[in-house]
């Protein structure tokens, strides 16, 4: 390439550097407004509130896929990677979305889903059509079974939604999915599948996207050889010999595909979403790689000092090492809301809890949300970038009550009705305090929401000091004025106890820059506050003591 590419629109201010200590706001499109009335998110709806994003101050949204789907898993199955969903709107609203939040000086990061299409993709559909051993059979990964009559799947694997992860179609092969069956996965050895990816990076480059979320980036490249070996997500090796994920084959991918996105200026940005054990999850987040790769340690931890400080140090540790910047998620649409988890007993098991359709044991929201804030601002503190899932920002509890009828989740489906899965956090957020859907649309969202949701909605927080609205949109302003470089130090902590991994402190306190500190007390009882002004702070600060379950910034 002699000469970048210029794409269709670009953001006000043109550091290549944006996504280093970004915050990104993750829009789950279905789910987040409605202008059509049909229950059903759509681009024109993101559109219309991306001022609402500024008035937020985030750097940058992250669009879940909004591309043409039969929605067997959320919009995780595309059956077009270059084109919009007709249901959300056209690529034209897209491009409209993509040159307003521009002119607002927010970044827009689009999904990618390389791992597997939707059995709705053309691609499957000529698969299907096709005999076995065809070009169009080989972009798939199509088997012949085992036992005598070949009726036994070719192999143990299981899906990750439950089941196995072959299915078999009419004429006798099986083909794999990690996921539903509706999720066929590609085969990456296939130099189509290469170049077809390749394309959609361009495609959406060309039209001013600024960066890319990689789903299952650790699952692309397998080992298929014969006899099939024994994989285990769950407990994956540090030496890359799972047959299924985390190959070192799979960064020879990445490192083609950050070629591609060097071809633009600014380069474009790139996360991923790679469930691969520290420290090889840094492998993906090199600069010849993709930049990022998502931290999910918070999403598994409990709200505990020692763990979060051994999280922050062994994270930051890693991306210094590798190049890249930290990322910090506490939550997402693949898990309970923070609030709740925070709220629940310790080491509760939260899919058991959603079967009870959260009663039992009892959640304490209130302290759950106490929780959620302190945790939120001690997160924002941080060098590196920040990942807020809609609704974090309202403080909003996992909806754990929606009759079983109206659950989506293929979880559901596919564990035969014991395991309730992700619906929970995908509920249409609250924008009104009352209405047919809290402002969502004019009708009922295609999730229903909770009775209480109105209390939580943006309206009912807008412009009250106290709201959960107010201290991210304090702290992210702050944020944006005080943050500079990447250092950290550790404080030792206010009680005396030291800030050692695994040191008793219940308080983990760090400064970064001119003064800028960030304190947080675990505990439960107040502790004294160290000196200086006051910035921010995630609950009351009274009378020289910090509160148990707080966080607050001082100067
Ligand atoms: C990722 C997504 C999740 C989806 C899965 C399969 O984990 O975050 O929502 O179900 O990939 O695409
Ligand atoms: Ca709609």
């Amino acid at each position: 390439m002699s000469q970048l590419r210029t794409p269709a629109s670009t953001p006000r201010t043109t550091d290549p550097d944006w996504w280093r200590n970004a915050v990104v706001y993750q829009v789950y499109p279905r789910s987040f407004a409605d202008t059509n009335g049909d229950g059903l998110g759509d681009v024109a709806g993101i559109t219309s509130r991306v001022p609402y994003l500024a008035s937020l101050g985030v750097d940058a949204m992250w669009l879940s896929p909004f591309f043409p789907s039969p929605l067997a898993d959320g919009g995780y199955d595309v059956a077009d990677y270059r084109s919009v969903d007709p249901r959300l709107g056209t690529l034209d609203d897209l491009d409209a979305l993509v040159r307003t939040a521009h002119e607002h000086d927010i970044r827009v990061i689009v999904d990618v889903v390389p791992n597997h299409t939707s059995d709705e993709h053309e691609w499957f559909r000529a698969a299907l059509a096709s005999a076995p051993g065809s070009p169009e059979r080989a972009r798939y990964v199509f088997r012949d079974g085992s036992g005598p009559a070949g009726d036994l799947p070719p192999s143990d694997w299981v899906s990750n939604f439950g089941g196995s992860a072959w299915t078999r179609v009419p004429d006798g092969q099986w083909y794999l999915h990690l996921f539903a069956p509706e999720q066929p996965d590609l085969d990456w050895e296939n130099p189509e599948v290469r170049e077809d990816f390749e394309r959609t990076l361009r495609f959406w480059s060309d039209r001013g996207v600024d960066g890319f979320r990689v789903d299952v980036a650790h699952g692309l490249a397998k080992d298929l050889s014969t006899p099939y070996r024994p994989s285990d997500e769950k407990a994956l090796p540090l030496d890359g010999s799972d047959p299924l994920y985390d190959r070192d084959e799979v960064h020879e991918i990445f490192a083609t595909w950050r070629d591609v996105l060097n071809e633009y200026d600014p380069p474009r940005a790139a996360v991923a979403e790679a469930w691969a054990p520290a420290p090889r999850r840094a492998l993906y987040a090199r600069p010849t790689e993709l930049g990022q790769a998502f931290n999910f340690d918070l999403l598994e931890a409990p709200f505990d000092a020692a763990a979060f400080r051994g999280i922050i140090q062994r994270n930051l540790a890693m991306s210094e090492q590798s190049g890249a910047s930290s990322t910090w998620v506490l939550s997402n649409h693949d898990v309970v809301r923070h609030a709740t988890r925070y709220g629940l007993p310790l080491g509760a098991d939260t899919d058991a809890w959603l079967m009870t359709d959260g009663t039992a044991p009892a959640l304490d929201a209130t302290r759950g949300l106490r929780r959620a804030r302190a945790a939120t601002l001690l997160v924002l503190a941080l060098p590196g970038s920040s990942y807020v899932y809609q609704g974090e920002e309202l403080g909003l509890h996992e909806a754990a009550a929606i009759p079983r009828d109206r659950l989506q989740d293929p979880k559901w489906i596919r564990t035969g009705h014991t395991v309730k899965g992700r619906d929970g956090c995908r509920v249409p957020i609250p924008w009104t305090t009352s209405g047919p859907s809290f402002g969502f649309g004019s009708v009922a969202p295609h999730l229903p929401q909770p009775a209480d949701f109105g209390a939580s909605s943006v309206e009912a927080e807008d412009g009250d000091p106290a709201s959960t609205l107010s201290l991210y949109r304090t702290a992210i302003a702050a944020r944006r004025r005080l943050q500079q470089g990447e250092a950290l130090t550790w404080i030792d902590a206010v009680d005396g106890s030291g800030v050692g991994v695994g040191g008793g402190s219940r308080v983990v306190a760090f400064a970064r820059h001119d003064g800028w500190r960030s304190v947080t007390n675990f505990g439960a009882d107040p502790v004294p506050l160290p000196s200086g002004t006051v910035i921010v702070a995630s609950g009351p600060v009274e009378d020289g003591m910090l509160p148990g379950e707080t966080t607050v910034w001082l100067d």
